[in-house]
Formats: structure tokens, C-alpha cells, sequence
């Protein structure tokens, strides 16, 4: 059974207390966080503040997607806004292993977000360094996007290493996930999937997230 992590990027940002709090009573396992800084992605979502607001209500772990350049110079502020999963980008991190290293040794799981066009072999050599890898779907920036089917032989290709490796890193899609090809990415062998649209655009949240458990 896989995990669940909603992203808040599709939430009600005026009704934020309500949608953390169904969140809370769902059977989703994780909240993922969306960060967007405007220029690692064409766009801008929200940040520090807001992740300590949710942090102050969430009952489940703060699983925080850093799309952001530098994110070095952000992981302690991340953990004092309650980050207890923090991922940043393999394409913005020319020094990987010492932004894992920085993230494990502020207490949090470590985590790599990879683009649909980089080939997922370049984390290869610090895979045992990597809690979660966060496979990017769609390219990131926004939610309700189509979910990319090459996805599926990424995650074919990664769950071989880990298991070769005998390793514990789990596998996180992250994009365009929705009711109909959850099975399909969780055969290929994805253990968490983000849902955005998929939750929050549908007409009940709470049942949606218990059918994507189910798959
Ligand atoms: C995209 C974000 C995703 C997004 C997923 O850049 O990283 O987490 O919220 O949204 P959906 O599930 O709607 O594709
Ligand atoms: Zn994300």
C-alpha cells in the first residue's frame, strides 16, 4: 500500500486551517509542500511562513519540495519551520552530497527531486545518502498537469538499484497522478504518491484520498 501526500499547492489558501485539518482526519500519510522560488521554476508559491503555520495544526509529516536555487542557504530555516522531509533539486545542486549531508545532520530525511529530462543514474552514487527520491512527473511549477508515461521506466530503473542495494529509499511520484494511473505507477514500483489536483479539484477530498490508498 503506497503512501498518500497531498499538495497543499492546490488548496484553498483562504481556507488553509480547514484543508490541513481534513487532511489531519484523511487517511493520507504526509503533507507535501510545495516551494517555488521564481527562478529554479517559473513560478512562486510559498514559503516560510506558511510551512510554520501548517506546522502548528498538522498531526502527519511535513514532506517539503524545495524548487528553489541555493537551497543550502534555506535547509535550517526549513527545519525550524517544521520540515520533517526535505527535498531539493538534483539540477540545482552542483555539491549534492553536502546538501544531503546539511539536511541529515539538521535531523531531517533527505530527499532528491529530479526533473523529467535528467536521466535518474546521475543520483546513482549517492543513492545510500537519499531517504526519498522525489521523481518529478510533470516539470515542475504547477499543479493539474498530465502526468509524463517515460515516468514509469524511471521508476523501473530506480527500484532495481534500491533493491540490488538492498536499500531503504523510498520512491515518490510527484505530478499529474490521478485515480485511473495510480495502480499503474505503484506496479512500476513508486511507494508515495503526491495528489494535487487529483484531491483537492475533486468534489470529495476525504473518499478520493481513501480510493488512492486503495490502489
Ligand atoms: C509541481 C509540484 C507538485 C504539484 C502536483 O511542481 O511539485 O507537487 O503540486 O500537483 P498535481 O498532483 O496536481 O499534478
Ligand atoms: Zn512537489
Amino acid at each position: 500500500m503506497a503512501f498518500i501526500a497531498p499538495s497543499i499547492l492546490s488548496a484553498d489558501f483562504l481556507h488553509l486551517s480547514r484543508d490541513v485539518e481534513m487532511i489531519n482526519q484523511s487517511e493520507a500519510d504526509w503533507f507535501h509542500l510545495d516551494v517555488m522560488d521564481g527562478r529554479f521554476v517559473p513560478n512562486i508559491s510559498f514559503g516560510l511562513p506558511v510551512i510554520s503555520a501548517i506546522k502548528r495544526e498538522a498531526k502527519k509529516t511535513l514532506d517539503v519540495h524545495l524548487m528553489i536555487e541555493e537551497p543550502g542557504k534555506y535547509a535550517e530555516d526549513f527545519k525550524k519551520a517544521g520540515a520533517d522531509i526535505l527535498s531539493v533539486h538534483i539540477e540545482a545542486c552542483p555539491h549534492l552530497h553536502r546538501n544531503l549531508q546539511q539536511i541529515k545532520s539538521l535531523g531531517m530525511k533527505s530527499g532528491v527531486a529530479i526533473n523529467p529530462h535528467t536521466p535518474v543514474e546521475t543520483m546513482f552514487d549517492v543513492l545510500h545518502d537519499i531517504d526519498v527520491v522525489c521523481m518529478m512527473s510533470v516539470n515542475p511549477g504547477f499543479g493539474g498537469q498530465k502526468f509524463i508515461p517515460h515516468t514509469l521506466q524511471k521508476i523501473t530503473k530506480l527500484k532495481a538499484e534500491i533493491k540490488r542495494r538492498g536499500l531503504n529509499t523510498l520512491i515518490e511520484i510527484d505530478g499529474g497522478v490521478t485515480l485511473e494511473n495510480a495502480s499503474e505507477i505503484i506496479l512500476a514500483g513508486a511507494d508515495v504518491l503526491v495528489a494535487g489536483n487529483t484531491v483537492f479539484a475533486s468534489s470529495d477530498p476525504l473518499a478520493t484520498i481513501a480510493q488512492l490508498k486503495q490502489c
